[in-house]
C-alpha cells in the first residue's frame, strides 16, 4: 500500500515536472482543438468544435499588414492574433501580436502571466527592456533596429519605446493561446474599484495627493 502510494505521488511528480518544463499551455492530445466559441462547456481554455466542422478559416487570419492607428495616448497600439482572432490556435500554446508605434510612442510596462515572448522590430528603431524579479529588478535594455530580435521571458515586466524619428512596426510571437497583459499603471492606479489610498501611499511612499492623481489618469 505504501509503495502504490509512492509510486502515485512519484508519478504525479514527474507529470507535473515535465509539464512545467515543456510547456506553458497545456500540451494537446490531438492534431486540433478548434475553439467552439458557442459551448457552454467550462474548461481550462475552450472547448472544441466537432473536427467534421471544421473548416480552413479556423485556421487563418487576414489584416496583419494594415498599420494599426497610434492616434491614442501612448502613441502605440497592439493588434492581437490569438486564440480569439484564430479559434484553431486553441490548446496549441502559441499566438501573435503587431504593434505599431508612431514616434515616441510607447508600450507601457506590462507583463503577460502566461507566455514568454520574443519580437522582431520589422520598421524603425526601439528602446526595449526588462526587468527581473525581486530582490534583483535587474533592468536589461538596449536600443533596436529593422531585423533585430529580442526576447522578453514569461512573467517580467517589459516595455517598447519608439526613440526614432519615423514609425516603428515589431511582429511579436507569444507562448500562449492567450498570454493575458497586465499593464503596470492600469492595474495599480486603474483597478475598478479603486485599490485604498493608504495602500498605494506606502507602496509607493507618496503623499495621497498623488495618489489621487495618478489615478485621475485613468
Ligand atoms: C485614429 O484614431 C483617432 C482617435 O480615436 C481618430 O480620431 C482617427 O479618425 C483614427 N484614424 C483612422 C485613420 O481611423
Amino acid at each position: 500500500m505504501a509503495n502504490r502510494i509512492f509510486l502515485l505521488a512519484a508519478a504525479l511528480l514527474a507529470m507535473s515536472c515535465s509539464h512545467g518544463v515543456t510547456a506553458s499551455d497545456p500540451s494537446h492530445l490531438q492534431d486540433f482543438c478548434v475553439a467552439d466559441k458557442t459551448s457552454q462547456v467550462r474548461v481550462n481554455g475552450l472547448a472544441c468544435k466537432d473536427a467534421k466542422d471544421v473548416v480552413v478559416e479556423d485556421f487563418c487570419y487576414s489584416g496583419l499588414h494594415l498599420a494599426g492607428n497610434t492616434t491614442n495616448k501612448q502613441g502605440s497600439i497592439v493588434t492581437p492574433v490569438n486564440v480569439a482572432q484564430i479559434g484553431g490556435l486553441n490548446t496549441l500554446g502559441v499566438s501573435l501580436v503587431r504593434i505599431d508605434y508612431a514616434p515616441n510612442g510607447l508600450n507601457p510596462p506590462h507583463t503577460h502571466p502566461r507566455s514568454t515572448e520574443i519580437l522582431t522590430v520589422l520598421e524603425g528603431s526601439l528602446q526595449v527592456g526588462f526587468v527581473t524579479s525581486n530582490p534583483e529588478n535587474k533592468h536589461f535594455n538596449k536600443v533596436l533596429g529593422k531585423g533585430d530580435v529580442f526576447v522578453f521571458p514569461k512573467g517580467l515586466v517589459h516595455y517598447q519605446f519608439n526613440n526614432g524619428a519615423t514609425d516603428a512596426v515589431a511582429i511579436a510571437a507569444l507562448s500562449s493561446q492567450n498570454p493575458g497583459v497586465i499593464t503596470m499603471a492600469n492595474a495599480v492606479f486603474g483597478s475598478t474599484p479603486s485599490i485604498a489610498d493608504g495602500i498605494l501611499t506606502k507602496a509607493f511612499q507618496v503623499e495621497n495627493n498623488v495618489v489621487d492623481w495618478m489615478q485621475g489618469q485613468f
